[in-house]
């Protein structure tokens, strides 16, 4: 072991990959409070406050390809895709990197991409329930969503509802955007949505996809 080993804490809590493996199978979901590391969580909460004071964000749309449109009334978050060029995006995106090995040692899911953007809620703004994925065409296998504000008061709204597999109007969960937290569900299966929010409100939303070939024609990353 070298000294730095000591000195830096894990990026994703360990023991989370395999809580979250059962999670998945016995629930299709799964929460988990500090999970990643607070002082990650930090530098990309700055580097996603820093592109939204900066207009460096994209309005987020509904749909993929040419079906991408703008839908206030669905979503009201701004978006910008990890790209790694910063090495906090490198440490998340690492870390996703070592949960995809784990899911595909543990479920054989294929998993073998990992795409992800931070997204800003301005107050007000709100994602109404939905799937991530829809059956059958599904090339978004597991989604995860990662939390960065530090100190989300209990008045600030923004909570994310999971809702049940087999009945979307029966809530399982409701997740507090608290820094550290980690969420991750199955895409095709798991309805859920983001109620509207008091705060600025800051977090990475990524999926990891098998490759789908859509009538010969490949579904765009983005
Ligand atoms: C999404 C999503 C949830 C969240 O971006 O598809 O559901 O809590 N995000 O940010
Ligand atoms: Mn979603």
């Amino acid at each position: 072991m070298i000294a730095s080993d000591l000195q830096t804490p894990p990026v994703f809590a360990p023991a989370a990959h395999n809580a979250l493996v059962e999670a998945l199978v016995e629930q299709g979901w799964y929460v988990g409070t500090k999970v990643i590391d607070s002082a990650l969580c930090q530098a990309l909460y700055r580097e996603l406050l820093h592109m939204a004071e900066h207009d460096a964000l994209n309005e987020a749309g509904i749909g993929r390809g040419q079906h991408h449109h703008l839908r206030k009334d669905v979503r009201g978050d701004a978006i910008h895709w990890l790209d790694r060029e910063s090495e906090a995006q490198r440490l998340y995106l690492n870390a996703m990197g070592e949960l995809q090995q784990s899911l595909n040692q543990a479920l054989f899911l294929g998993l073998f991409e990992y795409e992800a953007h931070f997204a800003h809620y301005p107050p007000g703004a709100f994602y109404q329930r939905h799937l991530d994925s829809f059956k059958g065409r599904a090339n978004r296998i597991i989604s995860t969503v990662g939390y960065l504000n530090p100190d989300w008061p209990s008045d600030g709204g923004g909570e994310m509802v999971i809702y049940h597999p087999d009945d979307p109007t029966q809530e399982v969960a409701r997740v507090v955007p608290e820094a550290g937290t980690f969420a991750c569900f199955l895409s095709e299966s798991i309805p859920h949505e983001v109620l509207p929010t008091q705060q600025p409100r800051a977090s990475i939303a990524g999926w990891f996809r098998r490759n789908a070939s859509l009538g010969g024609v490949l579904d765009p990353a983005h």
